[in-house]
């Protein structure tokens, strides 16, 4: 086996940064294949913290390459501040780090237009960062793909008539309309610097699958906030879920061996939309409090809630899950009970699925599990968990059909419960 799915099933934040840093001890090279600067993923190794919005998570150990696949947008400025920070805390990274070329660029226009429609009535809580915009020019064709900081001509060209493309919007919204030449001055700063690191990464991946290299595919965002999959309008702009790997990174399905569903024991979603299970009160701000669930990229407090077997059930069905990673479990110490959403009530009734029609009119049936009371960082197997957190985890085993094939319990790489090799042999 050689092509592993490492893909978020709720919202976001399932703790991708640590199981993908975690993993990839097993692998030889990692692809973010999907997102762009709107990701945050965190990595913890001992009394390191680092966020990672654009480099791949597999950048803390040293022999993997890392891959920014095409289907990613890429904030130039952003990355390179995050490849000077690595740099400077002693992660050399240039060496093993490789851009598609067919990736695109997230320009000055992009950034604004997203901030101006945040500033109005009605945005959806975007992170601000051009992202949505940027994904709209690709599918105009009238992207700027990394590959053309190799042709100033032509990047004059396709910039210059995205932005005539674009000026209507930016002034109806208020904003003032960038000059070309302005746009243009502030990517030749940093062409010279990304030039070097583009590749025909599809080619590259291929490569490594066919040299039975181990190639872990890293999502971003989550299923729920896939632009197709996720709960429309309220998503983000690419596919998250984990056929975006092949997409996003110029493979075939067949490329993939396994795909692993990161959950969190609770739900968590930043931004505006629909969140059946999300508590308002004092429990809520109890998760946030312990779970410290601030977003990592813009700091905005995460809304929180129980975890919503439902929406896991349509997310392991969406991304054809054959495993998942259970994180945070530790964050539910202390509930006296927890909750779980079981099904939903909708007007036509309760059912255990997810309603095509989307789930703003549902309620959510709320089954109570006993609580705990022991701290959980230090568990290293199943065994170490008291009884009621062990009842909690098989519970969801049994209603995803898939097992966890790891329990995180803190942040840093230690604190987990493994239960086997993420590289192994397919039994179904
Ligand atoms: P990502 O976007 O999926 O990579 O997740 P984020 O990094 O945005 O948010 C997850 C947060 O939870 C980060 O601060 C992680 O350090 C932290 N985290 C990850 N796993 C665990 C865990 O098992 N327990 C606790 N307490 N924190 C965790
Ligand atoms: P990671 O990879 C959580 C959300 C935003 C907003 C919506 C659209 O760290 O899990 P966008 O800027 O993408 O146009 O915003 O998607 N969002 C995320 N929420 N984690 C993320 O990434 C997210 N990336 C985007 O909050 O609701
Ligand atoms: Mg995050």
């Amino acid at each position: 086996m050689s092509g592993v799915v490492i893909v978020g099933t709720q919202w976001g934040d399932e703790g991708k940064g640590k199981l993908v840093d975690l993993f990839t001890e097993e692998a030889d090279c990692v692809v973010r294949y999907a997102g762009g600067p709107n990701a945050g993923h965190t990595l913890v190794v001992g009394s390191e913290r680092i966020v990672v919005r654009l480099v791949p998570s597999g950048i803390l150990r040293p022999k993997v390459r890392c891959i920014l696949g095409q289907g990613m947008v890429v904030d130039a400025t952003t990355l390179l501040s995050e490849i000077d920070e690595l740099t400077k805390r002693g992660h050399e990274c240039l060496s093993r780090l490789v851009l598609s070329d067919a990736a695109h660029l997230i320009l000055p226009y992009h950034t604004l237009v997203d901030g101006l429609r945040e500033a109005r009535p009605g945005g959806i809580g975007t992170t601000k960062r051009g992202v949505g915009p940027c994904y709209e020019d690709k599918v105009a064709r009238r992207g700027v793909r990394l590959g053309l900081l190799r042709h100033p001509g032509r990047l004059r060209e396709v910039a210059g008539s995205a932005l005539e493309a674009w000026a209507p919007t930016i002034v109806a919204l208020g904003g003032k309309v960038p000059l070309l030449d302005e746009v243009l001055l502030q990517v030749q700063a940093v062409a010279g610097r990304l030039v070097p690191l583009l590749a025909d990464t599809g080619r590259e991946v291929h490569r490594a699958l066919a040299q039975k290299q181990r190639v872990l595919f890293e999502g971003a965002q989550g299923t729920l906030l896939d632009i197709d999959h996720g709960t429309y309008p309220f998503v983000t702009s690419s596919s998250a879920a984990a056929g975006g790997a092949c997409i996003g990174s110029g493979v075939g399905p067949r490329a993939i061996d396994r795909v692993v569903g990161l959950v969190k024991a609770y739900c968590t979603r930043v931004g505006e939309g629909p969140f059946p299970t999300e508590l308002h009160e004092e429990t809520g701000q109890r998760l946030r409090d312990i779970g410290r669930e601030y977003g990592s990229v813009t700091g905005r407090p995460r809304r929180c809630g129980w975890l919503d077997l439902p929406a896991l059930r349509y997310a392991a069905r969406i991304n054809g899950l054959d495993a998942f990673a259970l994180t945070k479990l530790d964050v539910l110490t202390g509930f006296e009970k927890i909750g779980v959403c079981v099904a939903y009530k909708t007007e036509n009734g309760v059912t255990d699925e997810w309603p095509s029609e989307g789930v703003e009119n549902v309620k959510p049936v709320i089954e109570m599990f006993e609580g705990w009371s022991e701290t959980l960082g230090h568990a290293r197997s199943v065994e170490d968990l008291p009884a009621a957190a062990r009842r909690y985890v098989e519970f969801i085993e049994a209603q995803v059909g898939a097992s966890a094939l790891v329990i995180s319990v803190g942040e840093r790489r230690d604190e987990t419960i493994a239960r086997g090799p993420l590289f192994e042999v397919r039994t179904t």
